[in-house]
């Protein structure tokens, strides 16, 4: 993730920080697609599976960090001093961690092969809500407040 540190809080690179968002957005949702593709083939034993929502746990955390640092912190600073009430943005913000939490959650639950070898059912359902949170943090994010930027 050294390469994004290159981007300034500032909005100064500001079309470049949608576009490294809408990527690595486009990345997380790979991610838990290949790992759904896997669960449907009969002949895997899973056995990567949690080393898979480790790496993936740690790419969403950056994520969320890069995206906070270089799209709602400025964001905020930019809105407040236009002079628009930030309330709404804010919220906005709680409802977005609150998703994430969700994803991570889950992210973290199924740290042993065997627990998704014994109850595959459980961990494909529990993939599948977790894959909803994130599509719907997604779309709020893209559809919502990145036209603001
Ligand atoms: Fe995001």
């Amino acid at each position: 993730m050294s390469d994004q540190k290159e981007f300034s809080n500032d909005g100064a690179c500001s079309g470049d920080t949608i576009q490294v968002l809408k990527g690595q957005h486009v990345d997380l949702k790979n991610k838990l697609k290949e790992i759904s593709d896997e669960i449907k083939k009969s002949r895997s034993d899973f056995g990567d599976i949690p080393d898979k929502l480790r790496k993936f746990n740690i790419e969403l955390a950056n994520h969320a960090e890069f995206e906070n640092c270089a799209f709602y912190q400025p964001l905020l600073k930019k809105m407040e001093g236009q002079g628009f009430d930030i309330d709404d943005i804010k919220e906005f913000i709680a409802e977005m961690t609150k998703l994430l939490n969700v994803v991570k959650d889950f992210t973290q639950r199924y740290d042993k092969a065997e627990m998704i070898q014994n109850d595959t059912a459980s961990f494909s359902s529990d993939l599948s809500a977790a894959m909803a949170e994130l599509e719907t943090r997604i779309v709020a994010e893209e559809d919502g407040v990145f036209i603001y930027w």
